[in-house]
């Protein structure tokens, strides 16, 4: 039995982590303040695709990280997978850019956590939002790479705050393994989705908004409609971070993409295509749109033994079952 933390184990990535180690046999220690505008679900109420109060391996702490990490210094995790963040989809990130800075001391405070406790391993969550924006235009965009973000060369200016605090927490990494030896892997998840994600993220806000308009002759998504995503289930995430992360130790950094690029109109009308209609699909100008076009390419994920398996067509029948039980 291996002794895990997960911070920010109460959120949406946090949930399915946590499933994962918990049917593993794992002793699970979970710290998250289930902070407001968050996808962090209360453990008490039962989360929306299991319990976990009904594994005996699993012990959840309702507390900031921060103050848990000055409370708690046991030298004998095996893993400590650090999720916690202030994110809450693209209103969050473009109107509260401060709040989410918060980010910035939550991993300083980790990695400073990291050198007195020594996990074995650190699986950190980045984001494809550290990687620059300037390869994210419509006049210009490219699957982005790992070597797009270098220390020892460029980095280019990422998405907000958000993606500012997750380079930053890269760095960290990298430094806590040249200075500490301590052994960690980042990733870069792209639009990761399920049908028990926040409804501040364009997954679930499709769906449902796809099934609440049955009989309308008109749909509408945010921006222009134009901005394309690369959408990864969630399920193919956790299992690409399971599959990978014991092949790194150099805080080195792997997307979690599918290298597929679908823009929202595309994808509403696919929902109501899989709903049996078919309505002109229109964007609402006024809504935050964020880059262009993000997708990752998958070289190396596919080097390390990694292949996601759900399709987007899929995971979208999917969520769209799970919404209308
Ligand atoms: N979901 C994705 O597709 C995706 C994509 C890229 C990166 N990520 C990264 O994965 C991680 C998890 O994201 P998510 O989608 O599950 O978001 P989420 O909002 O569902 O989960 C984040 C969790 O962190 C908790 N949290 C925030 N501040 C905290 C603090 N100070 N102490 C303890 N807990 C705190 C929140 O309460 C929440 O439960 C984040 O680091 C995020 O940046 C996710």
């Amino acid at each position: 039995m291996r002794k895990v933390l997960v911070t920010g184990g109460a959120g949406f990535v946090g949930r399915h982590v946590v499933r994962r180690l918990l049917e593993a046999g794992d002793e699970v220690h979970a710290v998250d303040c289930l902070a407001p505008d968050t996808g962090g679900l209360d453990p008490a109420r039962g989360w929306p695709l299991f319990d976990p109060r009904e594994f005996r391996n699993f012990h959840f702490y309702h507390e900031d990280c921060r103050a848990w990490f000055e409370r708690v210094q046991d030298t004998d995790f095996d893993y400590a997978f650090h999720l916690a963040a202030m994110v809450g989809g693209r209103l969050m990130i473009e109107n509260n850019p401060l709040a989410v800075a918060a980010d910035l001391a939550i991993d300083a405070q980790y990695w400073q956590w990291a050198k007195l406790a020594k996990p074995g391993k650190t699986v950190c969550f980045s984001s494809s939002a550290a990687y620059p924006i300037s390869l994210q235009r419509a006049d210009h965009y490219v699957l982005l790479k790992e070597d797009m973000i270098s220390f020892d060369g460029d980095i280019g200016m990422p998405d907000m705050t958000y993606g500012w605090a997750k380079l930053t927490c890269e760095y960290l990494a990298r430094l806590a393994y040249e200075k500490h030896g301590l052994r960690s892997v980042c990733y870069r998840p792209f639009s990761g989705y399920g049908e028990d994600q926040d409804d501040a993220y364009p997954f679930p806000s499709i769906c449902k908004r796809a099934i609440d308009n049955q009989d309308a002759d008109v749909l509408h998504v945010w921006g222009t409609g134009t901005q394309m995503r690369d959408f990864i289930h969630i399920e193919d995430c956790v299992e690409g971070v399971l599959a990978t992360m014991d092949k790194i130790d150099d805080a080195r950094a792997i997307n979690l993409s599918t290298g597929i690029l679908t823009n929202f109109l595309e994808f509403a009308g696919l929902a109501a295509e899989l709903l049996g209609y078919h309505p002109e699909v229109r964007g609402m100008s006024d809504k935050p749109v964020g880059v262009h076009a993000r997708g990752g390419d998958t070289t190396l994920q596919r080097q390390l033994g990694f292949a996601p398996r759900v399709d987007f067509r899929s995971g979208i029948e999917r969520a769209l079952k799970y919404y209308a039980r």
